[in-house]
């Protein structure tokens, strides 16, 4: 099937099994036409480098309890926030966290860069948490690429060459599925696929949406891919 084929399918599996997350907007709202907010987006990506989806709820929830906006976060003390932060670990990233949203304040108005190039200006944005933002908030069409998706499109393409080489490789088929309509819910079904479904061990085949057009499926591989490069 062509593209376009494979990310409806996948958006008509995410209509359906989207995981409620606190940070996305729920389906009547959705429905409605809200758009997420860009400051739970970008909190939310942040906590979850190196973080799962399991630990990060609560913290999030406690976050934006306490500040529900990005001037609230940039007023906050810088004790406070590390102790809030406390438990999450990479404490780099809390004191990047203060930094953007001290300068969505000073050099933005308190309002996040409404695109990709100007998120990646900001301290402690980087590609991906660009990305993230960009499509997830904005729908911007910009490609995501974290672990599920590697490993997703290591299947449903049978890419064999190990990472890291077949990181270029599997961006660039990444990009190709990636649709103009509704980039953000598609990234988003990507990871929820690879999180739940194309998981590392004992994907569930049985009853993925992409069962028919993936690859490895077809040849009895899927548990062995990705490859890794020996160290
Ligand atoms: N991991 C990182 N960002 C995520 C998101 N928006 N949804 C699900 N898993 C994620």
């Amino acid at each position: 099937s062509g593209e376009s084929d494979l990310s409806t399918i996948l958006l008509n599996w995410y209509d359906r099994h989207a995981r409620i997350m606190p940070w996305r907007v729920p389906p009547d709202r959705k429905q409605a036409g809200e758009r997420p907010d860009p400051y739970r987006v970008w909190l939310s990506e942040v906590m979850l480098q190196q973080t799962t989806v399991a630990a990060v709820r609560a913290y999030f929830q406690r976050f934006t309890d306490r500040w529900p906006t990005v001037a609230d976060l940039a007023a906050a003390a810088d004790g406070d926030v590390m102790g809030e932060w406390a438990g999450l670990g990479y404490y780099a990233r809390a004191r990047n966290l203060l930094a953007c949203a001290r300068a969505v304040v000073r050099d933005h108005g308190g309002v996040f860069p409404a695109n990709r190039a100007g998120l990646l200006e900001l301290p402690g944005i980087g590609p991906y948490t660009a990305s993230a933002i960009a499509a997830i908030a904005y729908d911007e069409p910009a490609v995501v690429v974290d672990g599920n998706v590697e490993r997703v499109m290591a299947r449903l393409w049978r890419v064999e060459e190990p990472l890291p080489g077949a990181k270029t490789e599997l961006t660039r088929l990444a990009a190709v599925l990636t649709p103009v309509a509704r980039p953000g819910d598609y990234a988003q079904a990507v990871m929820d696929l690879g999180a739940t479904i194309c998981t590392p061990r004992n994907p569930a085949c049985g009853i993925c949406p992409w069962r028919d057009p993936c690859r490895a499926r077809a040849d009895g591989v899927q548990a062995t891919l990705p490859r890794k490069a020996e160290k």
